[in-house]
């Protein structure tokens, strides 16, 4: 498994697959990686011949408040997981590479209304963050397809109308959550728990399929089953970000005959965790 920094390097990898006529996966990730990012390179070696993993921590989409600087950084590991997962090459830039004239001189790729929603309102600026660099690392790259989990379920709902409005010629594959044993869906910021909140976090999980059990029974008092999960996880020891019951491709406030998510975010201690289930 090679491991490229520079653009140009990575452009004359690419250059070599290309003319040797191999399909290319694209799996974008901010490193400290976990097995549900391995799924991701799973699903991409079933896509392509040649599995391109990106390791970049982008400042453009965190908050001035948020965690950029204390953000994990464990290249050496992730190499070692990569290699085991049978990924063929790891691009890890440096800002300087990504961002050449710096953040502030930037040429910005923004999905309006769907990045203003529920974690884009939590986060204001997160997703103009997000599609700017997957939209870079799609220019550099050049991948017939990419990856990406539906963890973060409104981050793929974002990309996709991103693609479809700009006519980028690379198909995006959802993958399923990976989980814990305890149904917490694993995360890199899961490691800013403490363990008695790690003992908390499946609750988030738990409260998500309640609420998609009392819909399939037939329960279609939205607003009451969202307070209803709302207080069961402040009971738990969550502090409140939202807990939406949504329709799945405009992630708006659904209608029971629409097909369903429940996106939810909340706070425990210093994480802000995020799941989601469709119904
Ligand atoms: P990151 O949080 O590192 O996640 C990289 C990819 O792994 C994303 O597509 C995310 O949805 C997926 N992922 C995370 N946890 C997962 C789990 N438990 N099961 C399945 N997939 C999971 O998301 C980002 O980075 C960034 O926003 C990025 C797209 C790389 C742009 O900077």
């Amino acid at each position: 498994m090679q491991t490229l920094h520079t653009l140009a390097e990575l452009r004359a990898a690419v250059q070599q697959h290309r003319r040797d006529g191999k399909r290319i996966a694209l799996v974008p990730t901010m490193g400290n990686l976990h097995q549900g990012h391995l799924r991701l390179v799973e699903t991409a070696l079933q896509q392509a011949d040649v599995v391109i993993t990106s390791i970049f921590v982008n400042p453009l989409q965190f908050g001035a408040n948020e965690d950029l600087d204390s953000y994990p950084r464990t290249l050496a590991e992730d190499q070692q997981h990569l290699e085991a997962a049978g990924c063929h090459l790891v691009f890890a830039p440096s800002v300087a590479e990504v961002y050449p004239d710096g953040q502030e001189l930037q040429t910005l790729v923004e999905v309006p209304g769907l990045s203003d929603l529920h974690c884009g309102a939590s986060r204001p600026g997160h997703f103009r963050g997000v599609t700017t660099v997957v939209c870079k690392l799609f220019n550099m790259v050049q991948p017939d397809t990419a990856v990406f989990g539906l963890k973060d379920y409104q981050q793929v709902a974002v990309i996709r109308k991103m693609v479809r409005d700009l006519c980028i010629p690379v198909d995006i594959i959802g993958v399923p959550t990976k989980r814990a044993d305890s149904g917490l869906a694993l995360s890199s910021r899961n490691g800013y728990l403490t363990a008695a909140e790690l003992a908390v976090a499946p609750v988030l999980h738990q409260t998500l399929q309640h609420t998609a059990a009392a819909i399939r029974n037939g329960e279609r008092d939205f607003a009451a089953l969202e307070e209803q999960a709302q207080t069961a996880l402040e009971a738990a020891g969550f502090s409140r970000d939202f807990y939406r019951i949504l329709d799945r491709t405009q992630l708006q406030p659904a209608q029971p005959e629409d097909d369903l998510v429940i996106l939810a975010a909340a706070h425990l201690g210093r994480a802000r965790l995020i799941d989601n289930i469709e119904v």
